[in-house]
């Protein structure tokens, strides 16, 4: 047994004194490329991976929820189904259970009261999803308890998307929460955010993704990621249309004259990402590692100059894995930036060498060497038992 499983079963035993009717899981994620296009309606290509939430939960006759939180002291969260849900200052953990919870009683769901108890093993501040896992995770949970049979995972993507902008306030795409759902094992996910259609893509063996960890937590920066979010949305009234998927390069150079500066490379962020995105998918499938580190590259250079969301100590890991990795596969800065994680794609024969030399010339805020995740794609959300 993992110790998660581990972990969720003893607080669930020690809070409510008998085992849990049932237990879920929902994956973290990690972004390959395409980088805040999904909330321009764009494309992204991100997988699920083996780091994750699990929820242990049994149904309450009486519409009470208790909420405990193995990772956080067995903390404790009450209240009542019937009565207003209302945001707590802290703990930040307790609001992606009750706005979950909220959107699904929005959307007209009958929930059960239950107990639950919530562990994971997704390192918290590296940007690799694990508030969307919770969502996820606790969504599936209510489905199995309550017998929701018409909530599908993608549903449950957007009742989490809704929890995380209308409750928690983080103005998200629904790109952690649809890969958490729907992942693939051995396949990232080609999204398209505005169909929400999903093409796994094989992530073949022999090719090896790597999660280098800054140590640079990613903190408070829903502030700055609602801004670009703002931006990107000013940018795609100033052509009157819909979102930012719907401009090319052209027309985004044509209407350039009236366009302020600023405006303007954050449109061209997410237009040219785009592009990559769907040329990177190509790229996978068709095994091209050169290719695909070109993009990965050029994906992060638009990312510190035009989207400006990286930081120097990020760059700087970011340019140690390229000279590590040479031209077969890249790296970059992977989620919604400004600390957290970069992501780097290379031949498995060669994660050995390139982790040395990534352990000697990278070194975090603490003076440590980074920590280094090498992971395979897993499957989404679903009941463990
Ligand atoms: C965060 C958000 C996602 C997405 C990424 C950036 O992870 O939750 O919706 O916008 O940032 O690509």
């Amino acid at each position: 047994m993992s110790i998660v499983r581990k972990s969720v079963c003893a607080s669930f035993a020690k809070a409510f004194g008998s085992p849990p009717a049932l237990i879920v899981r929902a994956p973290g994620r990690v972004n390959l490329i395409g980088e805040h296009t999904d909330y321009n309606d764009g494309f992204v290509l991100p997988a699920a991976i083996g780091v994750e939430t699990l929820v242990a939960a049994s149904p309450r006759a009486d519409g009470q929820i208790r909420v405990v939180a193995a990772d956080f002291g067995d903390a404790m969260d009450m209240f009542a189904l019937g009565s207003a849900i209302a945001v707590r200052d802290e703990p930040m953990w307790a609001n992606y259970v009750r706005g979950m919870i909220k959107s699904m009683l929005d959307a007209g769901f009958a929930l059960c009261g239950a107990d639950i108890a919530v562990a994971g093993s997704i390192p918290k501040g590296t940007g690799l999803s694990s508030s969307a896992s919770l969502e996820v995770a606790v969504g599936q949970a209510f489905k199995a308890m309550c017998g929701l049979d018409t909530l599908d995972p993608t549903r449950i993507a957007q009742l989490a998307q809704e929890a995380e902008c209308g409750f928690v306030g983080m103005n998200c795409g629904i790109m952690d929460q649809l890969v958490s759902a729907r992942g693939v094992a051995g396949h990232a996910i080609l999204i398209d955010c505005r169909s929400l259609a999903t093409e796994p893509v094989p992530v073949p063996d022999a090719l090896a993704i790597m999660i280098v960890h800054s140590g640079i937590s990613r903190g408070l920066v829903d502030g700055a990621y609602n801004e670009r979010r703002t931006q990107c949305e000013a940018a795609a009234r100033h052509f009157g249309v819909a979102a930012l998927r719907d401009l090319d390069r052209r027309a985004l150079d044509c209407g350039k004259t009236r366009l302020d500066d600023l405006t303007y490379r954050r449109a061209r962020h997410v237009i040219t990402e785009n592009a990559r995105t769907l040329a990177a998918a190509d790229a996978l499938r068709g095994g091209d590692l050169i290719r695909l580190g070109q993009l990965m590259a050029e994906s992060h250079i638009s990312m510190r100059d035009d989207f400006e969301i990286t930081v120097p100590a990020i760059d700087a890991l970011v340019a140690v894995l390229q000279a590590a990795i040479g031209t077969e596969g890249s790296a970059r800065m992977t989620g919604g930036g400004f600390g957290g994680a970069v992501v780097a794609m290379l031949p498995a024969d060669r994660v050995e060498a390139v982790t040395a030399l990534v352990s000697a010339k990278y070194q975090t805020p603490e003076g440590t060497p980074p920590h280094i995740m090498i992971e395979r794609p897993a499957a989404g959300a679903g009941l463990l038992v």
